[in-house]
């Protein structure tokens, strides 16, 4: 212990540098208190019991949710801010046109201002924290500086902390990742916090030549658990960049037939398009003996081994996941998995101190409180279009309680990658699933990806955009350097996975889903499966290789060729208009787009 006096007493690192930025930090922010966090479950639950006392937490019924808390977030405070992200890389080059960039220096300085003081009245958390397994040549260290508890706890489930962090950091003088986040509400003597404090005001910045992470004036998921896509996405993408491997916005999966064949996927799916759903699917009743294992749901980190072969390991330690829509009928893995032990953000509570959202059971509850606190009622729910969650209410839960995680999640190698599948949410045009014809193809396909947004991110939802590979808002430099690394990744590689796209968002003329998706989305991985270990036919269509209807195990589904071909249909005239958006992202790319993806779409239009 280096040092024990005044607000240093209970220091758990002998970093010399951690120590004199968190001294450096502290005068700064000005914090009451610091406290180092040491990861144990004694600290947790004392800190859960502290946001308690300050109404941010609310135990649940101890019979029905075993260790679980509640808490509602101010209601302007629901989800990522992508308008106030920054990437201040020293040229404006650097950050490319998607994505907001202000002068590192000018940064700096606001950041200096918003952050003076920002902490007065409250404690200061130490949070050292291993992205990807404890003594994994793949894992990163970072360090976050926090005024939220939530933000702690939450932190706690979602990756690991605490001691060993620590004596990690200590070993060898690492390098860490310096994240500082404030909730921006700092309190007065006497004055009395609320239950969720934040600013209207909110920065989420991020420097990628210094590889530092501040977020001001929000405590809600991404904004503020900043091992997530602060790290684990938008840094490490640029740290991905200079060493030669991928930080990727997905999910990965293993498939185990009967048997005992094992082939990982792995995909990219935009916020909120089904990728926790994706991880955990359960083959129907008709596949006895196959098995869908999960090793992540929302972030891969994969690189090249010695042999070629690309591996990709799960950084995270939880699952951050959408509540609507998961019910034990769509998702019954991820219900047992939020059991117990889980934090419950902006969804509604029952008089019984249970959890209830949209989606969750065909009968809502008589009454509850809504995601705001307010009574609500079917009745009320029908005439004032109030939803009881937020459509962006989210449940943290430990990664190790889901009943179907793969048996090498935690493997400080990874998993090897043999097919890589895009999809996005797209109501028309977009077939249920194709494959690209070789990687340049595949990467196009990822290129172009088109996604209708969801209330995952602030803003309007339910407008198609570009979202290149799913990583519109986390890719940390230019978006056209970001499709070079994937060009030249293949390079790297003597197998090269096949890359695929699916769509499990089709819908009719009357706005229905034409898939029933979910444990359905089973038969179409099967195919992608088949297809990776070249064993399944394909008919070439323009923009890809199709599955025959014959080529699709239906066992089980009741689902004529013609549904299929409805969703499989590509409408050239559509598909067209379709490139001339692919052009768009193009053109904002310019200098830095690589040339195969002029000569892909070139090559598309051509076949169109
Ligand atoms: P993030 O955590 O934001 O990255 O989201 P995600 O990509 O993990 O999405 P998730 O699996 O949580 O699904 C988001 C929403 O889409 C939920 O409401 C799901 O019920 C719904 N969903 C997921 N898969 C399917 C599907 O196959 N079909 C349909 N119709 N809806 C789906
Ligand atoms: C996403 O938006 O992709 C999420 C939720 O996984 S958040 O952690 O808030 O970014
Ligand atoms: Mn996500």
């Amino acid at each position: 212990m280096p040092r024990a006096s005044g607000l240093f007493e209970t220091c758990l690192t002998s970093n010399k540098h951690l120590i004199r930025w968190v001294e450096k930090m502290a005068d700064l922010m000005q914090p009451e208190n610091i406290h180092w966090v040491d990861g144990s479950q004694e600290e947790y639950d004392r800190l859960c019991q502290v946001l308690v006392n300050s109404d941010t937490f609310i135990k649940l019924n101890e019979e029905l949710w075993p260790g679980c808390y509640y808490a509602r977030s101010a209601p302007n405070d629901v989800a990522r801010v992508e308008d106030r992200t920054f990437i201040c890389s020293l040229s404006k080059d650097n950050a490319g046109p998607t994505n907001n960039w202000e002068d590192p220096f000018v940064m700096r300085r606001k950041l200096k201002s918003l952050f003076r003081g920002a902490m007065r009245g409250r404690t200061m958390y130490v949070l050292p924290f291993s992205m990807g397994p404890l003594g994994s040549p793949m894992a990163r260290i970072g360090v976050q500086l926090t005024d939220s508890a939530y933000a702690v706890v939450n932190m706690r489930i979602m990756a690991r902390i605490g001691l060993p962090v620590f004596a990690e950091i200590d070993k060898d003088e690492q390098r860490v990742v310096p994240c500082v986040h404030s909730v921006g509400a700092p309190l007065s003597p006497g004055q009395k916090d609320v239950p969720w404090p934040c600013n209207d005001e909110k920065y989420i910045v991020h420097f990628p030549e210094t590889r530092e992470i501040w977020s001001y004036g929000s405590g809600y998921g991404g904004n503020a658990l900043l091992g997530k896509k602060c790290f684990a996405l938008r840094i490490a993408s640029n740290i991905a960049r200079d060493e030669g491997w991928m930080a990727e916005h997905m999910l990965i999966l293993g498939v185990e037939s009967p048997g005992g064949e094992k082939t990982y996927v792995a995909a990219a799916f935009p916020s909120a398009c089904g990728k926790t759903n994706f991880a955990m699917l359960i083959p129907p009743r008709e596949f006895e003996g196959w098995k869908i294992t999960t090793v992540g749901d929302d972030i891969a980190w994969i690189t090249a081994d010695d042999s070629g072969q690309l591996r990709a390991i799960n950084p995270e330690a939880g699952f951050f996941g959408v509540a609507p829509g998961t019910s034990s009928k769509t998702n019954p893995n991820a219900m047992a998995t939020l059991r117990k032990n889980t934090i419950f953000t902006n969804v509604a509570m029952t008089p019984a101190l249970g959890v209830w959202w949209e989606g969750m059971t065909d009968e809502p509850p008589a009454e509850c409180l809504d995601w705001k606190g307010h009574p609500w009622t079917p009745e009320i729910g029908r005439q004032t279009g109030a939803t009881a969650a937020h459509p962006n209410g989210r449940f943290t839960a430990p990664a190790s309680q889901c009943p179907v995680m793969d048996d090498a999640w935690e493997s400080p190698l990874g998993v090897p990658i043999a097919a890589i599948v895009f999809g996005g949410r797209r109501s028309k045009n977009i077939p249920l699933v194709y494959q690209a014809f070789n990687w340049s193809a595949g990467v196009y396909m990822g290129a172009t990806m088109g996604s209708e947004t969801t209330a995952a991110a602030a803003g309007a939802t339910g407008k198609v955009r570009r979202d290149p590979m799913a990583m519109l808002p986390f890719c940390g430099y230019h978006m056209g350097d970001y499709l070079r690394a994937w060009l030249r990744m293949q390079r790297t590689l003597t197998k090269t996975p096949r890359i695929f796209n699916v769509n499990w968002f089709r819908k009719d003329e009357d706005g229905k889903f034409l898939w029933p998706g979910f444990g359905q989305n089973f038969r179409i991985l099967r195919w992608i499966v088949d297809r990776a270990r070249g064993r399944a036919l394909a008919k070439e269509t323009p923009i890809g290789w199709t599955p025959y209807y014959e080529d699709i195990h239906w066992e089980g589904l009741d689902f004529a060729e013609a549904q299929f071909d409805q969703l499989q249909h590509v409408d050239r005239a559509a598909w067209k208009k379709e490139v001339i958006d692919h052009e768009d992202l193009f053109i904002s790319l310019h200098d830095h787009l690589p040339p195969e993806m002029v000569y892909e779409r070139e090559l598309l239009i051509c076949r169109l």
